[in-house]
Order: C-alpha cells, then sequence, then structure tokens
C-alpha cells in the first residue's frame, strides 16, 4: 500500500492557510499545522481529527530558521517522506514610504521574506535527498506589479516571486516542483490585523470592502488545481489574462489605475 503523503503549512491556523490544510486533508494528505497562534492551531487541529486522525499542530515562529529546519527535518524523520512544504506565513502593512521605518521594514521582511527563505532552505534540501516534493510559496499578485502606499508588502512579494519562480527552474533537476501562489483579493483576517502606519485603518478597510473576495476554499481549491498541473506562478485572479493584455496594449490605463490606488490610499492618511 501507499505511503500517505505529508505537508506542512505555515500560517496554517487561519485564512489560505487553513483553507489549505482543510484541502490537502481532503484528498488524504497527512498535515502539520504550523503557526504562531496556539489557540487557533489547536482548534483547526481539532476540527481536521474529527473524524479520523489527519492533522497535527506545531508551534513555528517563520522568523527562527533553527526552528524552521529542526520541525522539517523532525517531519522528514518521523514520516520518511515530506510531499508538500507551503511556506504561506505572511502580515501585511499598508503606509507611505516616508511614514515607514526600518522597523517596520525589519518586521515584515522577517516574516515575509525570511520566513519563506528559512522554509525553502530547510524544505529543499530534504526533498532533494528524496528525489520529489513540491514547494509552494505564498507570495501575491502585490509580488507581479507595483503596490503604491504598501510598497513594503509589495517588495517582500516581488522577493518570493523572484526566490520562487528562479527555484522553479534550478530545483527540475532533482525531480522537485516549486510553485509561488499569487492571489489577489481573499477573504481572510489579514487585512483586518495589517499595520496601518500614519493611515486610517477604517477607510482603508471600506475600500477593501468593495472588492470582490475569494473565499479562502475556492483559492485553496485552485491552488491545488495549480499544484498538480506544476505551474511556475499559480495566479487566481478572475479576469488576470485579459487585464494583462489590457494593461499590455494600454499602459496608460495602468497608470492611471495605480493613480487611483495612490490618491485613495493617501485619502486615508492621518496627518
Ligand atoms: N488574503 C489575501 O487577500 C492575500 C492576498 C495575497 C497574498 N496573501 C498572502 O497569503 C498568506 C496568508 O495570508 P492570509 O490572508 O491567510 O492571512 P491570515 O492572517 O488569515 O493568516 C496568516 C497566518 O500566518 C500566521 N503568522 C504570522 N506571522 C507568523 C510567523 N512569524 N510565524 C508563523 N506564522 C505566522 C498568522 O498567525 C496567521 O495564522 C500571506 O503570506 C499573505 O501575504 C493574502
Amino acid at each position: 500500500m501507499e505511503k500517505r503523503r505529508v505537508a506542512i503549512v505555515t500560517g496554517g491556523a487561519s485564512g489560505i492557510g487553513y483553507a489549505l490544510c482543510e484541502k490537502l486533508v481532503s484528498q488524504n494528505v497527512f498535515v502539520v499545522i504550523t503557526d504562531i497562534n496556539h489557540e487557533l492551531g489547536r482548534q483547526v487541529e481539532e476540527k481536521l481529527n474529527k473524524e479520523t486522525i489527519n492533522a497535527r499542530y506545531q508551534h513555528l515562529d517563520v522568523t527562527d530558521a533553527e526552528s524552521v529546519e529542526n520541525v522539517v527535518k523532525e517531519v522528514y524523520q518521523e514520516f520518511g517522506r515530506l510531499d508538500y512544504l507551503f511556506n504561506n506565513a505572511g502580515i501585511a502593512m499598508y503606509g507611505e514610504l516616508y511614514d515607514t521605518t526600518l522597523d517596520d521594514w525589519k518586521t515584515i521582511m522577517n516574516v515575509n521574506i525570511w520566513g519563506v527563505i528559512h522554509g525553502t532552505n530547510a524544505g529543499y534540501r530534504v526533498m532533494k535527498q528524496q528525489g520529489f516534493g513540491h514547494i509552494v510559496n505564498t507570495a501575491s499578485a502585490a509580488g507581479l506589479g507595483p503596490s503604491p502606499v504598501s510598497a513594503a508588502y509589495g517588495t517582500t512579494k516581488h522577493a518570493v516571486v523572484g526566490l520562487t519562480t528562479s527555484l522553479h527552474y534550478e530545483a527540475e533537476e532533482f525531480g522537485i516542483k516549486v510553485s509561488a501562489l499569487c492571489p489577489t483579493f481573499v477573504d481572510t483576517p489579514i487585512f483586518e490585523k495589517a499595520k496601518a502606519i500614519q493611515i486610517d485603518k477604517d477607510v482603508i478597510m471600506k475600500q477593501f470592502q468593495k472588492q470582490k473576495m475569494m473565499s479562502p476554499e475556492k483559492l485553496a481549491k485552485l491552488t491545488i488545481d495549480g499544484i498538480h498541473k506544476n505551474k511556475v506562478i499559480i495566479c487566481p485572479m478572475p479576469m488576470r489574462r485579459t487585464m494583462d493584455v489590457f494593461f499590455t496594449l494600454f499602459p496608460v490605463a495602468h497608470r492611471g489605475l495605480m493613480r487611483l490606488v495612490c490618491r485613495v490610499s493617501r485619502n486615508a492618511r492621518l496627518v
């Protein structure tokens, strides 16, 4: 009988990570849910283990390289395999660049860039040893273009896209698949939790509420479909291709849209 597949999901206690854990379990994958939110993590573990044992929660702060490496190695030793590693944990931040301090930069870079590097570094080595596996790094559509008034967030997500798309080709030689997940607006608590630097959060939240949000469950389904196709970039944005073509043909329209985003966010600036 073939052994059960095993996945590690960082930031698995909430939003996209949680939906990915649920979807993986529905496909008979054993999931190691990792997060810094102990309480939510335990709740997710309980939900996923209602019928049979499908998952376990493990506290893990992705900014801690040693802990990430230990978790990856322990899972590999225990199960003898690591099929999927989702480096998904992330935080958001809004603010003008001149309001963003170096500490703000360090905070977001530690989670969104270093967290992904720590996971990728540890997971890639283990997968190279076993000769298979799929690493999925959650970036964002903000990693594919400008994100005015949240440049720090956009910077981290561009870095994740750069790392992931490069590794996609480097890793092929060793039988390892690597994909960048680039969602747009997904209905999760990330917007509410994000640090707003000198920005009126209520105004920003009202703007977000006008956006059509995708459910995390739908995103998880599209992500798993993308994984099965071994896509380099999984970008489940409706109309993505149409928009790409439109903005390539009419770059002025794209500039106009970015200026509008800038104006709207600037109107929310606290003076
Ligand atoms: N929601 C969206 O619209 C959207 C769009 C594009 C990209 N993303 C990305 O998707 C990922 C998941 O976000 P989400 O929307 O599900 O948000 P979320 O806030 O619901 O989930 C993020 C999870 O990451 C965990 N986390 C934060 N810092 C951590 C750390 N240092 N170590 C371990 N875990 C940590 C949080 O506790 C939380 O459970 C993020 O990387 C985010 O940037 C989200």
